[in-house]
């Protein structure tokens, strides 16, 4: 029998920090195997909050859950709520474009579209082909500078994304996915197919982007997790063990689960 996961305060503030996204009691099946049970967490606005857990743990199923993306993958069933400023992603929405304008997601592997740089920052953008060129080209140009990719590609906008680096391509994504302007950022481990050149660079304008969006960042490497993270959510076997404040999970973790995967990466759930 599972124990439902003993919640912390995040820092002694959770009463006037409204949690962005708040899963309650989550659960997600597939073909008979329980992927999350009982899922509840809270995700602060403004901030990054790390994901961990072993491989198989349900971080992806969760963030993808957010997205609404399991709803397109046959024999997932889920049930219990997940909020975001309040709403019900499940039901308080008219279709998925609008919630994934306010929700991006960015996978893994970097998929930019076989088009041009310029195109694939404009991909998501509904209104973008009624924008004039001025306009359009401003676009492009802000959210390249905003992943610091505008003095990289700014001579080579109309050559294809396909011809970037991973680490390039990866930030190409992350622009794509700012220009829709989202509210909340997931990331399901930017950082693990690319360069760690580039991986650093992902992570520092993720501590920048931090400043006004609300980011979820899977991630599977723990350094990076003490690096940047604000706080931390760790998840084990389809269960949220524990959540808190970086400093909260690394210093004083109240589950020795907790303790044993942070300092050591295992776990035995
Ligand atoms: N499309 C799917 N069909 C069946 N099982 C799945 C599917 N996606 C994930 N799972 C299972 O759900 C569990 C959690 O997977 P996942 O969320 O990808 O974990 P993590 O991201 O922590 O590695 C795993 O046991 C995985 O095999
Ligand atoms: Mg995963």
């Amino acid at each position: 029998m599972t124990t439902k996961p003993q919640l912390k305060v995040v820092d002694g503030k959770a009463a006037d920090t409204p949690a962005a996204i708040d899963v309650s009691d989550f659960n997600v099946w597939c073909c008979d195997a329980h992927i999350l049970n009982n899922v509840s967490a809270q995700f602060p606005a403004r901030g990054i909050t790390c994901i961990v857990g072993p491989s198989g743990s349900g971080k992806s199923t969760l963030i993808r859950s957010i997205n609404r993306i399991n709803d397109e993958v046959p024999g997932f069933i889920h049930k219990g709520a997940i909020r975001f400023d309040g709403r019900d992603i499940f039901t308080d929405y008219k279709d998925l474009t609008t919630l994934r304008t306010e929700i991006g997601m960015v996978f893994q592997k970097p998929c930019v579209f076989p088009k041009s740089i310029a195109e694939n920052v404009l991909f998501g953008l509904r209104a973008g082909r009624k924008l004039s060129t001025a306009d359009r080209l401003m676009i492009v140009e802000e959210n390249l500078r905003a992943v610091s990719l505008w003095k990289e590609v700014s001579k080579r906008l109309d050559e294809s994304a396909t011809s970037l680096s991973g680490g390039q391509q990866q930030r190409l994504c992350i622009a794509r996915t700012l220009a829709v302007k989202p509210k909340i950022l997931l990331l399901d481990e930017p950082t693990a197919s690319v360069d760690p050149v580039s991986g650093r660079a992902i992570e520092e304008l993720l501590l920048e982007l931090k400043k006004d969006y609300t980011i979820l960042l899977v991630t599977h490497d723990l350094a990076q997790c003490r690096r940047i993270a604000d706080h931390i959510v760790f998840m084990c076997d389809g269960e949220m063990i524990e959540q808190g404040s970086r400093q909260a999970m690394l210093e004083a973790p109240v589950h020795e689960k907790t303790a044993r995967y942070l300092n050591n990466s295992f776990c035995d759930c």
